[in-house]
């Protein structure tokens, strides 16, 4: 047995303990599963999630892992026990649980091994961050891992379509409604790794961002990344203040899947769009516009799509198609 199964097999003790505590303790109950009543989740996606509820204690974990006969040391390279060192950064021998009092989002790989935990807390005044997430170790590798995969990759293969959202919480609730073909890049933004790993089950993917300027910078971000990694790339835009897991409790299931229908957009009406909204009659905004739509083109590799959504940015801005295409190799020259 090596390094990696050890680890394997601490972090897969600590997914089923974290359950048992959410659904069998008092604390657990009455803190941790009422809160994800509370989101809306039911007993079908908690089971299927394998969600779970660390105590608010120091030591739980720790203990509960060495009465198992567990060393130490695997506690510590996944993570799930912090060394506590002193203020000049030297180890005091002194250890304690890193997940306390908080919902825990076990984190699969591909093939359905457990190799990390996202961490919600309850205390809505928490002073730590909302989320805490496992660190990287030898099992964890968090821009190689897409949180809800292995939950989804057959219904990403089946609709030939993934959606890719920022948070635990909206694939939890997408999943629930239906909407199984749903992934998050939860923890990081999205990364080179992670479109590969998508690219192994389609080829098509459509961004489902928090409805906020963050959600729309990451949206722009993700997009170029995206197209640059061969996929084809849509986007869904939220009421700003929403996110996919907010707006589909307020709308429905049936509503929501209309809505990204029909406010499905490809990522140059996208541009087209948040321009157009900003800068609709200044001829300076439009033009740096079109010249941000032709780079992200620029990074399309397919040479035949190239062609079409140039064509396409030629139409919805009414630009002359042969004045667009020599911008677009100007641009493209000196960017590259
Ligand atoms: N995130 C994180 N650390 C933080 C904040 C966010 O790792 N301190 C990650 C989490 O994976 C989170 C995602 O970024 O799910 C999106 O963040 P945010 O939109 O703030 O949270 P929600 O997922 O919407 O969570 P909730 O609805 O519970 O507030
Ligand atoms: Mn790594
Ligand atoms: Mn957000
Ligand atoms: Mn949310
Ligand atoms: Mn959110």
């Amino acid at each position: 047995q090596n390094e990696k199964d050890s680890q394997f097999i601490v972090s897969n003790w600590a997914k089923d303990h974290y359950h048992r505590l959410l659904l069998n303790t008092d604390e657990g109950q009455s803190i941790g599963l009422s809160y994800l009543r509370q989101r809306g989740l039911n007993q079908a996606t908690i089971k299927t999630f394998e969600l779970g509820y660390s105590l608010d204690q120091w030591d739980d974990l720790l203990k509960a892992g060495e009465k198992q006969g567990y060393e130490r040391k695997y506690l510590e390279k996944t993570g799930l026990v912090v060394a506590r060192e002193d203020d000049q950064g030297h180890d005091t021998g002194r250890r304690y649980d890193r997940f306390r009092g908080r919902v825990m989002f076990p984190i699969h790989n591909v093939s359905g091994r457990v190799i990390g935990f996202g961490a919600r807390t309850l205390k809505p005044n928490d002073k730590t961050a909302k989320y805490l997430n496992s660190p990287e170790s030898e099992i964890y590798h968090k821009s190689d891992v897409l949180y809800g995969l292995y939950q989804g990759r057959q219904a990403i293969r089946a609709e030939e379509l993934c959606y890719l959202v920022e948070g635990y919480l909206d694939v939890l609730s997408l999943h629930q409604g239906g909407i199984k073909n749903v992934v998050a890049s939860s923890g990081t933004s999205l990364t080179d790794g992670q479109i590969r790993l998508i690219k192994r089950y389609t080829d098509n993917v459509t961004v489902l961002y928090d409805g906020d300027a963050a959600g729309i910078r990451a949206s722009l971000r993700g997009i170029d990344m995206l197209l640059e990694g061969g996929l084809n790339v849509r986007v869904v835009l939220f009421p700003d203040g929403d996110d996919p897991d907010s707006y589909i409790r307020k709308v429905g299931d049936q509503r929501f899947k209309e809505h990204l229908d029909n406010a499905s957009q490809d990522f140059i009406q996208f541009k087209t769009d948040l321009v157009s909204r900003e800068a609709a009659q200044d001829p300076v905004k439009k033009a740096e516009a079109i010249r941000d739509v032709l780079q992200s083109i620029g990074k399309v590799p397919d040479p035949i799509k190239r062609q079409v959504f140039l064509q396409q940015t030629s139409q919805a801005f009414g630009i002359d198609e042969q004045v667009l295409i020599s911008e677009y190799n100007k641009i493209v020259r000196t960017s590259t």
